[in-house]
């Protein structure tokens, strides 16, 4: 069964497709009352999951958001100090750093594949900072330097072996927000197995779903359990209702880690549609001055997980906010990407390194359908309405 939202005909932008095992998993978890945090299915997803991305170990959390938030706690991330992480970005781990009273520094994006860019973060550490008896302070606020958290966004790795090896120089634990790149790999390595750890969403637009839920992998196996401990409140008597700190109730529930066994199943099917999906779209747009693509980088696989374009404003009168209302008005979703993170109200303040590219990304930005389930005559119905929209 396919849980598609475009029955009365309007195309999503990334909806999930329940259509393996999810009923007959879920049934197993009602009917066994393995209803909660403790059960055979998040066994079995986490080792299953591990394996999927060729981790040692993980461990299955209730979101994305709260991974991440485990993850950086276990690099040893504390209050008053800072992360670098990406300025192009959903808001989900600048919030994760502030939740730790730590503080966010923002690498610009690259204008060739958007993700954190490597040269900038070069600067930030080679001219911004002091490193000092293996200790990293930023000159300007005086704080001490935590750890760097990239974001592979939309499905496209990261350089991440180059940001690892600046990591290594100056001391810097990574932590992968690995939320959006479900089955990218750089090399023959999978996302989120470069850094010490790499943090996954379930969310339901995410690339598999469990309606929520979160997975952080490492091959670490103290800090898999520092994880593990500090997801179940911190509890340290198998018996006793003792707590040896304050802990967090961050588990995922049996029947959500059902419905992941499931769509785990799934996954190498979702990422040869998605895939296709990608394939189409460059295809139609690949001879257009005022669509501008997002290509993959060489050596890289690209999960490929949301589609999105530039809209090149200097080629055409339209622009990315009027293509937007225009498919919404044709029953067609497509989104803007997120304002990036150095402008947010939310997060005031906070030092940016860069020269503007997140920003130009971010007004020029579209993202269109791209669920697995979308059909050959619902994208060619996006591709024929763009180019309607944007004329010959
Ligand atoms: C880059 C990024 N990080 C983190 C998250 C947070 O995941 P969740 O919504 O499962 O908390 C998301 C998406 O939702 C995301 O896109």
């Amino acid at each position: 069964m396919s849980s598609k939202s475009s029955t009365n005909d309007l195309i999503a932008l990334c909806e999930p497709e329940i259509s393996g095992q999810e009923w007959h998993y879920v049934k197993e978890c009602l009917d066994t009352g393995w209803v909660s945090s403790v059960g055979s299915f998040v066994t079995r997803f986490e080792e299953e999951f591990a394996r999927f991305v060729g981790a040692d170990h993980a461990i299955a959390t209730v979101n994305g958001t709260s991974s991440i938030h485990l993850a950086l706690l276990a690099a040893g991330v504390e209050k008053d100090q800072e992360v670098i992480t990406s300025d192009l970005t959903f808001i989900a781990p600048a919030n994760a750093i502030r939740y730790i009273g730590a503080q966010p520094v923002f690498i610009d994006a690259e204008e060739a594949h958007w993700q954190m860019s490597v040269p900038h973060l070069q600067d930030f550490l080679e001219n911004h900072c002091t490193f000092k008896n293996n200790i990293l302070t930023n000159k300007t606020s005086g704080r001490q330097i935590a750890a760097i958290l990239p974001v592979h966004i939309l499905g496209h790795p990261t350089d991440i072996l180059e940001i690892c090896q600046l990591a290594e120089k100056y001391n810097l634990p990574v932590v992968e927000d690995s939320t959006e790149s479900l089955g990218g790999y750089v090399g023959k390595r999978h996302c989120g197995t470069f850094g010490q750890s790499g943090c996954f969403s379930f969310n339901g637009n995410k690339l598999m779903t469990t309606g929520s839920g979160g997975m952080v992998v490492t091959n670490d196996p103290a800090l898999a359990h520092r994880i593990r401990h500090l997801s179940t409140q911190a509890k340290s008597s198998s018996s006793e209702y003792i707590h040896d700190e304050v802990g967090y109730n961050y588990r995922l529930t049996n029947i959500q880690a059902a419905i992941g066994c499931a769509q785990l199943e799934r996954c190498p099917h979702f990422l040869v549609r998605k895939k296709e999906i990608y394939d189409t779209y460059q295809q139609a747009f690949q001879n257009r001055s005022d669509i501008l693509t997002l290509d993959t980088a060489d050596h890289v696989t690209s999960a490929h997980w949301l589609y999105s374009i530039r809209v090149n404003d200097e080629a055409n009168d339209i622009n990315s906010r009027q293509l937007i209302s225009a498919l919404g008005e044709r029953r067609i979703l497509a989104r803007p990407l997120w304002q990036p993170m150095h402008l947010s109200p939310a997060m005031t303040g906070a030092q940016f390194v860069g020269d503007g590219a997140s920003q130009r990304i971010f007004q020029q930005g579209v993202s269109l359908p791209s669920s697995v389930n979308l059909d050959t005559q619902q994208q060619e119905k996006v591709i024929s309405e763009i180019f309607k929209i944007l004329g010959p």
